[in-house]
């Protein structure tokens, strides 16, 4: 029996990096998945998923519209009787644009797909798992919206609404048995990370990435997969309303330039 067996899952931004690694990840532990992402790639994954012999239908939908996600859900219940994990996943970084250049354009554009798209997640899917007494809510946050120093304003901003989101949704889910919580990458190498890797292989500084973390490297997206998978098990059956690093241990110092003793 695999930890997610004959489970009907929904993950956002499936095309590429966690939300890939995920795909694979969950349909090994026997998800039946509906894998969404705005481009083609997601046909990609659920090629992997389905040569690996795992169940999936790929979607191309935006995560950060009403009427997309309102249509992921109901896919997803149509094809598989029911709802019982969606990890909310689908983000965009904004770049690092000076603050005084920034536009509110900018910035509706980055809350849109990274904050309300997780609250549609959360609104269109809790009314099935309400009614099935059981359901487990992932979203993706990040340490960028627990300190500062890791993003660009909006970005970070995004993230941080995205806990409180985690926070706030937990409560009103009491007596439900729906559970949410988040992930909180540090820096994992994929897509939307891919400039950074780029720019310091072409400057030979490869093997300085990751060095602020304890572990002294960048994260991989099956490390992220695997927490996700956790949290969306019975296995976490009493975890709820948190936000988790994944980052190798960022987070768990104030800034220190000794040596460790
Ligand atoms: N990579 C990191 O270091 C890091 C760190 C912290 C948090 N995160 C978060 O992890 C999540 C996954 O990102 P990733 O690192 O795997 O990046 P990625 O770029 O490899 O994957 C993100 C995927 O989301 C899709 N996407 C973007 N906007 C979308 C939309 N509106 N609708 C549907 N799909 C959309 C993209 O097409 C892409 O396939 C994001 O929420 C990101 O903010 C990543």
């Amino acid at each position: 029996m695999g930890r997610l067996q004959g489970k009907s899952v929904i993950i956002t931004g499936a095309g590429s990096g966690i939300g890939r690694a995920a795909a694979l990840l969950f349909t090994r532990e026997g998800a039946r998945l509906i894998a969404v992402d705005r481009t083609e790639a997601v046909k990609e994954t659920v090629d992997e998923v389905r040569k690996a012999g795992g169940v999936a239908e790929a979607m191309i939908a935006d995560a950060g519209s009403e009427k997309d996600v309102i249509a992921v859900i109901d896919k997803a219940v149509a094809t598989h009787g029911r709802l019982d994990v969606i990890w909310a996943n689908a983000g965009v970084s904004g770049g690092l644009v000076p603050l005084a250049e920034q536009t509110v354009e900018h910035w509706q554009e980055v809350l849109r797909v990274n904050l309300i798209g997780p609250f549609l997640a959360v609104k269109y899917a809790m009314p099935h798992m309400v009614k099935q007494q059981s359901g487990a809510i992932v979203l993706t946050a990040s340490v960028a919206g627990l300190k500062a120093g890791a993003s660009g304003h909006p970005y970070a901003a995004s993230k941080a609404g995205v806990i409180s989101l985690v926070q706030t949704t937990a409560y009103s889910l009491t007596g439900t048995g729906v559970r949410i919580n988040a992930v909180c990458p540090g820096l994992i190498e994929t897509g939307m990370t891919k400039p950074i890797f780029d720019r310091a292989k072409e400057r030979g500084t490869a093997d300085k990435i990751g060095q602020l973390n304890p572990l002294k490297r960048p994260g991989q997206p099956h490390e992220l997969a695997a927490m996700g998978l956790f949290l969306a098990s019975d296995e976490a059956s009493y975890v709820n309303g948190q936000a988790f690093p994944v980052d190798g241990g960022l987070t768990a110092s104030m800034p220190y330039a000794g040596k460790p003793v």
